[in-house]
């Protein structure tokens, strides 16, 4: 971030005093097992983010919201979403983390035609996963998301485990200028080359926000969505001990944060989620910072937990169980599992991009999976990896670049197994996983959902600059 950026940003957060309750976000969809009926339209529209007195801004957004409706459904059920394209150029969505059959899976050329401007597409979408999920285009990505098409999409177990509340917090990152307009230098050279479109105002459920209102006593279960393009977010909970109880969706051992600079941050890489487990120990009145480390020298408090004068709900906090139960996905065996080596490459300062700007100046692929660089969404390329049906595959990704990445895979959750050599303690199922820079992540899964499924990185500027490729399972 820029000491400029940085400083625009606080002046955002210091002019904008609206206390605001979280989790106030409009619902759309029956929480039944059955089919729920869902009209999405993606569409321009003019929201604040930033506060008052500061001016509107000018977004793309499904339902005239920044973050879109959350959408929910029960497990078992599923959801029938209609997709109505009001902009001015084609879109399509995709299910982030949802294992949908192939033709359901919004990549364009891939899996679908483009949703042309005023055309409509209808998604059937079965709720396999319980879980914290998201939706976005998967066309013209880095613009379309940027400009604000991203919502989050909830699948309620049969019997969720007790809170007693819930929050949906979807963290996003903008680039604004100082009218608060959306900076349009996407594809921006020094963005697809190092870190990504990494903006200068974070916000909760499409705001700054100053304050999200707790009661003193109560347990609320966060879950966490990272929409931004490129940041990544790393959350500490002052004086509060945070329980992560699932990852990308899916539970896990039930632990305190352990990532990130500190070893004590819930790490949310792009398109990430969590869901965290949160008792309100705080006395009424009171207040506790969540601040945004990650990025050592660029920490913030993205908001305050302000506790309400209300008296305690209880002395200490309940002895309710957290876990929760897995969902149903096939374990990859180990042992006669196939390997892969997939090597990342490219970007800034790398001898790579060096040699290719040497042979082609005005060349876009700037990232390489295993050497080559697919900068746009089409079948007519040799997959990355081919894998038969049923069988089981470890993928070790090495990341021989400057970069963090945030690799995802379509269609499937994986096991994540090692990070730098290091055995995962939790062996955690993602879809999305952080290869470190200069590191290595290793992961395991049963091909099992037949198609062609994107592998691409979700800093959607390094998507979009070759670092993509194809998984075909037949
Ligand atoms: Cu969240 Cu291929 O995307
Ligand atoms: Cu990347």
């Amino acid at each position: 971030m820029t000491g400029l950026a940085d400083m625009q940003r606080r002046r955002f957060i210091q002019l904008s005093a609206a206390a605001s309750l979280a989790g106030l976000m409009p619902r759309t969809g029956a929480a039944a097992a059955s089919t729920a009926r869902i009209a999405l339209s993606p569409g321009p529209a003019r929201v604040n983010i930033v506060g008052p007195p500061h001016p509107d801004t000018g977004v793309w957004c499904y339902n005239g919201t920044v973050p879109g409706p959350v959408l929910r459904g029960r497990q078992g059920g599923r959801l029938a979403v209609t997709v109505t394209n009001g902009l001015a150029e084609p879109t399509t969505v995709h299910w982030h983390g949802m294992r949908v059959p192939n033709a359901m899976d919004g990549v364009p050329y891939v899996t679908q035609s483009p949703i042309a401007p005023g055309a409509a597409f209808t998604y059937d979408i079965p709720l396999l996963d319980a879980g914290t999920y998201w939706y976005h285009p998967h066309f013209n990505s880095s613009a379309q998301v940027g400009r604000g098409l991203a919502g989050a999409l909830i699948v309620e177990e049969p019997e969720p485990p007790r809170v007693d509340r819930e929050l949906v917090w979807v963290l996003d990152d903008w680039r604004l200028d100082r009218k608060a307009a959306i900076a349009a230098n996407f594809a921006h050279p020094h963005d697809l080359t190092h870190a990504g479109r990494i903006g200068n105002t974070a916000t909760l459920n499409g705001k700054v926000r100053e304050t999200v209102a707790v009661r003193s006593g109560e347990r609320l279960r966060l879950r966490l969505v990272n929409v931004a393009n490129a940041r990544t977010f790393g959350l500490r909970f002052e004086g509060l001990k945070p329980r992560i109880v699932a990852l990308d969706g899916h539970p896990v051992t039930p632990h305190a944060p352990p990532d990130g600079p500190g070893g004590d941050m819930v790490v949310l890489g792009s398109a990430q989620r969590a869901d965290v487990i949160l008792d309100m120990t705080g006395d009424p009145g009171s207040r506790a910072r969540v601040v945004d480390g990650y990025y050592r020298r660029a920490a913030y408090r993205l908001v305050d937990l302000a506790y309400t004068d209300e008296p305690a709900l209880r002395a200490d906090p309940p002895d309710w169980p957290v876990a929760h139960k897995p969902n149903p996905l096939a374990e990859p065996r180990l042992d006669g599992a196939a390997y892969h080596k997939v090597m990342l490459e490219g970007g800034a300062m790398s001898a790579m991009l060096a040699r290719r700007f040497r042979e082609d100046r005005n060349t876009r692929a700037f990232w390489f999976m295993n050497g080559a660089a697919m900068t746009e969404m089409k079948t007519k390329v040799p997959p990355l990896l081919t894998f038969k049906r049923g069988t089981d595959h470890v993928i070790d990704m090495v990341n021989d670049t400057r970069f963090e990445h945030p690799m995802h895979l379509h269609g499937h959750a994986f096991r994540v197994l090692a990070v730098n050599g290091k055995a995962h303690p939790h062996r955690p199922w993602r879809d999305t996983v952080l290869v470190p820079a200069q590191g290595r992540t290793r992961v395991a899964l049963r091909a099992d959902n037949p198609g062609d499924w994107m592998f691409h990185c979700h800093v959607l500027e390094h998507q979009a600059a070759g670092m993509m490729g194809i998984v075909r399972v037949a």
